[in-house]
């Protein structure tokens, strides 16, 4: 099959979540499958200085934007014979400090920047030489792209349009503009109603993606259930329902080339199921770079995460007063809300034996968590599909998590299955909850049988690509059987 997909991040290029590690993973699985794929993504600042082989193309994109026109190039990476990186360069929309917004606050005019990627998109989904059969867009930032497929063949004299697949990796993002955005997609206003994209008199990009591609997925079997209801739905449940036909929930894998626990330049200390001895090492290491007392028989759990509402951050810091009292330890890595950056230096400041804080983003660190630590906690009030339950187990790191989506598909609790359990889960959203949660921790660590098996159930699970990208094939073929 021959493939397009379209991001506004990708892993190893640019990232602030887990969406950069899920598109950049799918698009090599794909290619490793045999199938041709391209992948487009913004441009941002500081890719071509460093990676020397990002090449311009003899391309030059002219669009309408509302009232003006918009110039763009268009630069590529030949990642392998069947893999192609596709950048949009329009330095005065991509080349900035961040990807979407600055000291927490969006740029005013993301509506412009993700309309007129959404529209560059559809244009090379037109005319690349190798015209891809299926177009796979990724959140709200692309998910414009089957509308303008739509429109171009129903108006435009494009025949033999792509398949569409939009992938939804966080509903509470919907790219939702006040309506006089609806101007910079250059569409005719018959769109604009609430069978289109229009969302109460504003313009909803994410709902045009739910709306006018052909299939929708998303990331875990229970965050599909979930975002048919009221609760997780984010206003668009109802939307989602009249499709429910056409959605589907395909957990996210690991990219075990880069989260692996040998062979890894971030690890100073490789190890394996079979020769523990270096997570050992690792956790040692860790609790000195962190500025923690060194000693391996405190238990270690560790978060790295954005510092978001969605991450359960603040039943977290409610959590962690009630149990810091015991002998324990606990290293976050984040960054995110101001108030919530604040709140776990000042946690750090009281505990400093036993707590350590690093505000900011740092792949190397990332790893070294969750190579070095004895838990993670991922406490979230809602979450897609979540990668570090993921890392955690091949890390040998048990997670605790809440039930809910991708997390509960991901985790075994003992209560489910106790020879196969895998970390711990818990329920209700509250802190108490969570300290309970963590005092189970606690006791599995004083049981050190039991905590080996823990570990080594989670190091053998398997959350490769190769399934995950063979769920997303059979689906392009379900949007391939829609009729359009
Ligand atoms: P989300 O995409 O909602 O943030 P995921 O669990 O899917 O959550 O993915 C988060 C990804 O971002 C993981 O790869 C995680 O390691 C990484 N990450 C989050 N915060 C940081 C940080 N401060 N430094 C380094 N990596 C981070
Ligand atoms: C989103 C979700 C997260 C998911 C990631 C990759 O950022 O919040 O749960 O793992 O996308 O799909």
């Amino acid at each position: 099959m021959k493939i397009l997909l379209a991001s506004s991040e990708v892993h190893p290029f640019s990232k602030t979540g887990g969406l950069a590690d899920m598109v950049g993973a799918l698009a090599k699985t794909l290619a490793g499958f045999g199938h041709r794929v391209g992948l487009v993504t913004p441009l941002y600042s500081g890719l071509r200085e460093k990676f020397h082989k990002i090449k311009k193309l003899n391309w030059d994109i002219n669009l309408p934007l509302g009232p003006g026109q918009v110039a763009a190039e268009v630069w590529t990476l030949s990642v392998s014979a069947r893999l192609t990186i596709y950048f949009i360069r329009q330095p005065d929309f991509f080349e900035r400090p961040g990807l979407y917004q600055e000291a927490g606050r969006d740029y005013p005019d993301n509506a412009a920047r993700f309309v007129f990627f959404s529209k560059c998109v559809a244009q090379l989904a037109r005319y690349l030489p190798w015209k891809p059969e299926l177009v796979h867009v990724h959140d709200w930032q692309a998910a414009l792209v089957p509308l303008f497929v739509r429109h171009q063949s129903l108006s435009d004299g494009w025949h033999r349009v792509p398949h569409t697949c939009l992938t939804i990796h966080n509903l509470a993002y919907q790219g939702n503009f006040p309506a006089s955005a609806f101007e910079l997609t250059n569409l005719p206003a018959g769109y604009f109603n609430p069978k289109g994209v229009e969302f109460f008199n504003h313009l909803n990009c994410l709902k045009a993606g739910i709306v006018f591609s052909d299939i929708i997925t998303t990331v875990s079997p229970r965050y599909a259930r979930e975002i048919m209801t009221g609760q997780f739905g984010c206003g668009l449940e109802g939307i989602l329902q009249q499709r429910r036909e056409s959605v589907f929930g395909i957990l996210n894998g690991v990219d075990y080339s880069e989260w692996r626990t040998t062979r890894n330049s971030f690890l100073r200390h490789p190890f394996s199921a079979k020769r523990i001895s270096g997570k050992l090492s690792g956790k040692l290491a860790l609790q000195k770079e962190m500025g923690l007392p060194v000693n391996a028989k405190i238990p270690l759990f560790a978060t790295v995460s954005r510092l978001a509402d969605q991450k359960g951050v603040d039943i977290l810091l409610g959590a962690l007063e009630e149990m810091l009292g015991n002998e324990m330890q606990f290293i976050l890595l984040g960054n995110g809300s101001p108030f919530f950056e604040n709140a776990y230096r000042d946690l750090a400041r009281r505990y400093p034996d036993k707590v350590g804080v690093r505000i900011g983003f740092d792949q190397g660190l990332s790893h070294r968590i969750e190579a070095g630590s004895d838990f993670f906690l991922m406490p979230s009030l809602y979450e897609p599909c979540g990668l570090n339950q993921m890392y955690s187990q091949r890390y040998g790191t048990i997670p605790v998590v809440r039930t809910t989506g991708g997390l509960d598909d991901s985790v075994v609790d003992d209560s489910e299955d106790p020879a196969k359990a895998t970390g711990i889960k818990f329920a209700e959203y509250s802190a108490p909850a969570l300290a309970r949660a963590i005092r189970r921790a606690l006791n599995l660590f004083q049981d050190p049988p039991r905590f080996r098996a823990y570990r080594i159930n989670g190091m053998k699970a398997d959350f490769s690509w190769r399934r995950t990208g063979e769920h997303y094939l059979r689906a392009y073929e379900q949007a391939q059987a829609q009729l359009t």
